[in-house]
């Protein structure tokens, strides 16, 4: 069989799966005024044989609102909406739903925040320019949180991840990745606060570590994961030593038992296999994702679990264009191409009309 470590049962846990093929957490902007709804649920569930389905990153309150009609998970309707996604993934396959929590920061935006300032680790402003309705628009100056603010933040997690819970999700991937509010933190371009929060690595990680610690207090460890993408200079970060940040990050992390760390390799920004460092220092479930630094090869992943460096792989841009992701790899099958044009826009075109295997064959055929 092509691929045969990726068709491994994995157990470790509470966690069981019947392979190793994950779906990476993929922004589609389709979830009509930030609400899932029966669009949202067909997508999902025609991919529930992910071992791990990573749902799109959703705000988990409304100032971290960074995109037009991305998912949140702060008021009744937007889990109402996610409870109608969990019940059509597991009436269709065994995936895990985790809901990534994604809180913007500053690369938020007033136009999606009903014109809230966005906040921040410190009042520093990403450069770039942001896509909106009416055109591109520059980011602006966020402001940054007062001390006496961030358990208040933090509970905004929290209470997001009970919801999560609530809808029936199996618990949530904290983002702590490209860019967004906690790797803000995490980086010294983004963090200058002296409260305890920056200046040095302890401080750098102690918001990170704040946060997973009350979700899985909250909710169980084991419903907790988080996606770390050390020095990926992704949104305006630049980390100067990624591997003293990720090594005290990650040996903070460990005891608390999560469900997994989601590992994106980014050695071509952080300078050294941000992969090995994570098997060496989590005692726990490994998921690595290529990143977004190259093509990643279904091989390369086989061989990554055959040499027990990781224990599971997340696809992104394969799984959006291929429903049937495991059916295909483990049939040797070809695979469809993903649409570029159709990432962030488009409704049901280069959403949930991508052919499985079967559609295809049937297709050429009649
Ligand atoms: C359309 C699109 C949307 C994405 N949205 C998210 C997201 O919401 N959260 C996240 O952590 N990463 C997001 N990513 C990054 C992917 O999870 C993944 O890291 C990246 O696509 C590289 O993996 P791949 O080569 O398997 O696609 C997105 C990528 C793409 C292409």
């Amino acid at each position: 069989m092509p691929y045969d470590n990726l068709f491994q049962p994995y157990e470790r846990g509470t966690l069981r799966t019947a392979h190793r093929i994950a779906m990476a957490p993929l922004t589609r902007n389709r979830a009509k005024d930030t609400v899932p709804g029966d669009l949202n649920a067909t997508y999902y569930a025609q991919r529930a044989d992910a071992a791990i389905l990573i749902t799109e990153g959703t705000h988990p309150a409304a100032v971290g609102q960074g995109y037009l009609d991305i998912a949140g998970l702060h008021n009744d309707e937007q889990q109402a909406g996610w409870a109608q996604v969990a019940d059509a993934v597991h009436a269709a396959g065994d995936a895990r739903l985790f809901i990534q929590l994604m809180h913007c920061g500053r690369v938020a935006h007033p136009v999606y925040t009903d014109g809230e300032q966005p906040v921040a680790p410190s009042a520093i402003k990403h450069d770039g320019q942001v896509f909106t309705p009416d055109g591109m628009e520059d980011y602006v100056t966020p402001r940054a949180l007062e001390t006496d603010e961030l358990a208040a933040v933090r509970d905004q997690y929290v209470d997001a991840a009970r919801r999560a819970v609530a809808a029936g999700a199996d618990g949530v991937e904290l983002h702590a990745a490209n860019g967004y509010l906690l790797h803000q933190f995490l980086s010294e371009n983004t963090n200058e606060r002296t409260d305890g929060y920056g200046t040095d690595v302890a401080g750098r990680i102690r918001f990170v570590v704040e946060v997973a610690e009350a979700t899985a207090a909250a909710i169980g460890a084991e419903r907790v994961g988080i996606r770390l993408s050390p020095g990926h200079e992704f949104n305006g970060i630049k980390e100067t030593d990624p591997r003293a940040t990720y090594d005290a990050l990650l040996r903070a992390l460990a005891p608390l038992g999560l469900a997994y760390a989601h590992v994106m390799e980014t050695e071509p920004y952080a300078g050294y296999s941000t992969l090995e460092q994570a098997r060496e220092l989590w005692p726990g479930t490994l998921i690595a994702n290529g990143g977004f630094s190259e093509e990643y090869d279904v091989a390369g992943a086989d061989a990554l679990v055959a040499d027990g460096k990781v224990d599971l792989v997340a696809f992104g841009r394969r799984f959006l264009a291929n429903p049937d992701l495991p059916a295909r790899l483990r049939a040797g099958a070809e695979l469809n191409e993903p649409d570029e044009d159709t990432f962030y826009s488009g409704g049901a075109k280069g959403y949930t009309d991508y052919p499985t295997l079967d559609e295809a064959q049937d297709a050429k055929a009649a």
